[in-house]
């Protein structure tokens, strides 16, 4: 009856709910007692203080002092301080007031010697809205503890409506089956809009009071999170998220914020078999499984994320899943140089090297941004010429502009057929007659080879591969397992290192180096870090030599090539086209009638 008063609903309510309740295992019901049904909880939809006194508390913190148990003070305080900030009533305030107070004097004051004023700082708070619910973030550090976190809910949920939520969910879910994997948009919508109505209705009967928009906030919700993901796909919608990282059942998922680093969420999924169960959806929209006997697997959501997963006891701790989620609209040179990313000398050149066919290797470490970097590179292809991609899971996206063939690789199916390696897509590749070949990441000797024997024959090559500097990019290449000779390696003329720096979460082009002969480079720009700029090293050699063997160029019209170009990137920046499509066009314009543009751009206002 508490219940229907904090929702406000009638007495004939209480009785479907409490039905819900008793499915799900929560309640015991007397339906014959005298004043209406009588509930007794089974389980208390315990987990914050509201049952517990000032008292009860502090002797759980004299507990964990007892056992110098920092970490579980931690969580208890953040815990007080979460419920303080949603619910902010006088009770809960003054609980939270007297528990911090003794959390400071215990386990703060020997540990730091400044007064902590808070032992809780709200570093952000931000919305976002999914279809109609309108989703809080809370970004919250606590003193001691190294990570921050990241607290997501469904604004205006008490723990009671959740808990109606929930066991309606699991009510709808055993009576609708259908397929849950989609196999395109349309589909996924379809389902869920009838899905949707279903639970309407249910909805509808157990909240008759309700308004229509709250139902259907509530309903999304249900929809949302019992397809695909389930909390997961909250996640999948925050748009300031880069990375979304599930280790185990054991401990909460992680994520990667684009401002704040790493981050530790409020979402723990249930077992093992959740994780599992979410591995087998995402594979199965691209055709990709995950078994015990397979239990590794690079895939794709129809979001474009990438997902890898990996299952117990390959992965000791549990099973996990990494998804990157795919940027909303690509990266392009203009983010890049307003970013700081790299600067316009810089940008020219590789422009210059990318019209006139150069090769390029383009390294750095995990995550530190060579897949965008790669494609932000790609726009600068002419478009007249045909271009095949290779790809583990595709994540290049490059304009309608350009030629271009896509490939991915795929995995042998359970009973070991099928497999398409990048071994096999290099080697195809080179029977299609491309001018340019991409190929998203070097690991392996075989596939190495004939890239280097493309370049050779005079294919232009652009790749990643892993390695934190130029001189470790070429250790890798020639020593096990890729393991090429050095001799190979004069093949490619450039090579770009990109790096993010951990501390301030910022990218930037590191180095940039030409590949001289049996395998030595030169550096031509390096990173300074003080200055947070790019300094010339060493004026280019082979750069130069390169473009009058291949497009006869004077040092003096290659260097008049870069002047131009750096005009129309401050054009670009100046006048914030920052679209693929857009600069795509005005590239493609640019091959097509230089002097026109120039002439066009030089007398545009707009230009600085
Ligand atoms: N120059 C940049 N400035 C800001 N963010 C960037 C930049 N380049 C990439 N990012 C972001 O960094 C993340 C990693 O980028 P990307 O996938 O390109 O890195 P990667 O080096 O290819 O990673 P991996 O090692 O996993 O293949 C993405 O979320 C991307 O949006
Ligand atoms: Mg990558």
């Amino acid at each position: 009856m508490e219940a229907a008063k904090e929702l406000d609903i009638p007495n004939t309510s209480v009785t479907k709910i409490a039905r819900y309740f008793e499915q799900a295992g929560l309640v015991d019901v007397d339906y014959k007692h005298l004043k209406g049904p009588k509930i007794k909880f089974l389980k208390t939809p315990d987990s914050d203080f509201k049952n517990q006194t000032e008292t009860d508390l502090i002797n759980k913190m004299k507990f964990y002092k007892s056992f110098r148990d920092i970490e579980s003070a931690n969580k208890l305080i953040l815990k007080l301080y979460n419920i303080v900030v949603h619910k902010g009533d006088d009770e809960s305030k003054k609980i939270y007031k007297a528990v911090h107070k003794f959390y400071t004097d215990n386990f703060m004051k020997q540990l730091v010697d400044k007064k902590i004023k808070e032992p809780v700082t709200s570093l952000d708070k931000y919305y976002f809205d999914v279809d109609k619910m309108r989703i809080e973030v809370n970004i919250i550090k606590q003193e001691m503890e190294a990570v921050p976190f990241y607290i997501i809910s469904l604004m205006k949920l008490s723990d009671v409506t959740r808990l109606v939520i929930d066991s309606i969910k699991e009510e709808v879910i055993s009576k609708i089956t259908f397929n849950l994997v989609f196999q395109s948009h349309e589909e996924e919508y379809m389902v869920k809009k009838e899905y949707k109505i279903k639970i309407m209705r249910l909805m509808k009967e157990v909240f008759p009071d309700l308004t229509d928009e709250v139902l259907q906030m509530y309903s999304d919700y249900i929809v949302l999170t019992s397809l695909g993901m389930g909390e997961v796909e909250l996640l999948l919608r925050d748009k300031q998220l880069e990375e979304i990282v599930i280790n185990s059942a054991s401990e909460p998922i992680w994520t990667y914020h684009k401002k704040h680093g790493w981050l530790e969420t409020n979402i723990v999924l249930e077992d093992e078999a959740k994780i599992m169960h979410f591995a087998t959806l995402a594979g199965r929209t691209v055709d990709k499984t995950i078994t015990t006997l397979s239990p590794l697997m690079d895939s794709h959501l129809t979001t474009g994320d990438r997902v890898n997963a990996t299952l117990k006891p390959i992965s000791s701790q549990g099973n996990t899943i990494t998804i990157r989620k795919f940027a909303e609209s690509p990266w392009t040179i203009t983010d890049f140089i307003k970013n700081g990313t790299i600067d316009y000398v810089s940008a020219a050149l590789v422009w210059t090297a990318m019209q006139f066919e150069l090769s390029a290797l383009i390294v750095g470490g995990t995550g530190s941004g060579k897949t965008s970097t790669l494609n932000v590179f790609s726009i600068f292809i002419p478009p007249n010429q045909r271009v095949v991609s290779i790809e583990d899971t595709r994540e290049l996206r490059l304009p309608k502009t350009l030629h271009w063939v896509p490939l991915e690789t795929r995995m042998a199916n359970p009973e070991g057929k099928g497999a398409v390696t990048m071994l096999d897509l290099v080697v195809n590749s080179l029977r299609m007659r491309p001018d340019r070949i991409i190929v998203g990441e070097i690991r392996r000797k075989n596939e190495a080879e004939v890239l280097f024997e493309a370049m050779h024959t005079g294919h232009s090559v652009y790749a990643t591969l892993h390695a934190n500097t130029v001189h470790e990019a070429i250790t890798r290449l020639t020593t096990d397992p890729i393991g090429i000779s050095k001799s190979l390696l004069s093949a490619v003329d450039l090579i770009f290192v990109q790096n993010r720096n951990r501390r301030n979460n910022t990218r930037r082009t590191y180095q940039i180096a030409e590949m001289l002969e049996e395998g030595n480079f030169n550096l031509l720009y390096a990173y300074n870090f003080k200055k947070d700029k790019l300094l010339r090293v060493n004026p280019p050699k082979a750069f130069y030599k390169t473009l009058e063997v291949i497009a006869g160029l004077t040092k003096a019209e290659v260097d008049s090539e870069i002047n131009d170009k750096i005009k129309v990137l401050k054009y670009l920046v100046a006048n914030k086209i920052n679209t693929t499509e857009e600069i795509a066009l005005l590239i493609k314009n640019y091959y097509v009638n230089k002097k026109y543009i120039l002439k066009k751009i030089i007398g545009g206002k707009n230009n600085k």
